[in-house]
């Protein structure tokens, strides 16, 4: 079976990527083979193109979550059959028209859930799943950059525990916030003042998913003194206090989440859709740094 794979040779803007149709070696046990419906594009596969960010040998591939048909299975496939549509995190890449994913990491598509939906929530949903674990017992958190992807679980997950939260934004997103659950504080100078005024008690926690000096700061004023700091972004932050955090791999958290977005209790929000053809016009827009929820390719 031949897939057509999205890759980039060198480190650069968009216009590195191109594509290679390649046959695919047999199916290993433990592997599933999908036709990819829909797959999410994250800031880490931009950072990647880049060069901000380097693992992995050049020529790159990219992706780390997909929605699509299952093609081709192993003799053990457990509950699985060639035909059920699913979703999930991927093996080593997704933005390709074929791909090979560990069995383990498969959920099965609700019929609610559409195609760019099922293909985007995979790692927003456990990056946000893991960092509502790890902050435990809290009553208010404080969210830098709640309108993008993890932030809009995140947030909604957060209220659903109970905690208050109040998330930053360009000034673009209030009511998007406020209907996530969230009061929203614009970021930029003033950010101290502004958030003292709608939540003068220190905060118990922050997480910083847009990773400025400024969020660090912010949340040195604001948060109480032996409260949680922590970033998924992965730029090291100007203080010892931020803690690194991030995905965990972790099919029952995805369930949850999809469970939720499925009757509605979760909303998701796909800002953008791009045929699998105009990547790189996807890229180019992940780049900028402002998406509201995620910008997914479509197969
Ligand atoms: N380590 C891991 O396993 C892992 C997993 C998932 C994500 N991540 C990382 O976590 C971060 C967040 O991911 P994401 O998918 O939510 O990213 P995203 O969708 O690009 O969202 C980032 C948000 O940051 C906001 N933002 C932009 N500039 C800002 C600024 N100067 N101050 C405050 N907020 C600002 C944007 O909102 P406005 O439009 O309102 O500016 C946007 O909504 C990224 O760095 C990503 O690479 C890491």
């Amino acid at each position: 079976m031949r897939s057509r794979i999205l890759v980039a040779d060198r480190y650069g803007q968009s216009d590195v990527l191109d594509f290679v149709e390649e046959e695919l070696p047999a199916l290993t046990p433990g592997q599933a083979r999908i036709a990819v419906k829909a797959a999410g594009l994250n800031p880490i596969d931009a950072r990647r193109m880049t060069g901000e960010i380097r693992f992995g040998p050049l020529p790159l591939r990219f992706g780390t979550e997909f929605a699509g048909r299952i093609v081709e299975l192993p003799a053990e496939a457990g509950p699985w059959s060639v035909g059920d549509e699913v979703l999930g995190s991927g093996g080593g890449f997704t933005h390709a028209t074929i791909i090979d994913v560990p069995i383990g990491n498969l959920i099965r598509r609700p019929s609610t859930v559409d195609w760019p939906v099922a293909g985007s929530l995979a790692g927003t949903a456990q990056t946000a799943m893991a960092v509502v674990q790890e902050l435990g017992d809290i009553g208010s958190l404080l969210v830098h950059g709640g309108a993008g992807g993890v932030g809009t679980v995140l947030v909604q997950l957060a209220r659903e525990k109970g905690i208050e939260v109040v998330a930053t934004d360009s000034g673009a997103n209030p009511d998007y916030l406020r209907a996530l659950g969230a009061t929203p504080v614009a970021y930029g100078p003033g950010l101290v003042e502004r958030l003292r005024e709608v939540h003068p008690a220190p905060f118990d926690a922050a997480i910083i998913l847009a990773g400025t000096e400024e969020a660090t700061h912010a949340s040195l004023a604001t948060v109480k003194p032996d409260g949680d700091i922590a970033s998924t972004t992965g730029i090291p932050a100007p203080s010892e206090r931020v803690r690194a955090t991030g995905n965990r791999p972790s099919p029952a958290n995805l369930q949850y989440v999809v469970d939720r977005v499925a009757d509605g209790r979760i909303r998701w929000e796909v800002s953008g859709t791009y045929p699998f053809a105009k990547a790189a016009e996807g890229f180019a827009a992940v780049l900028e740094g402002h998406t509201r929820g995620k910008r997914v390719l479509i197969f």
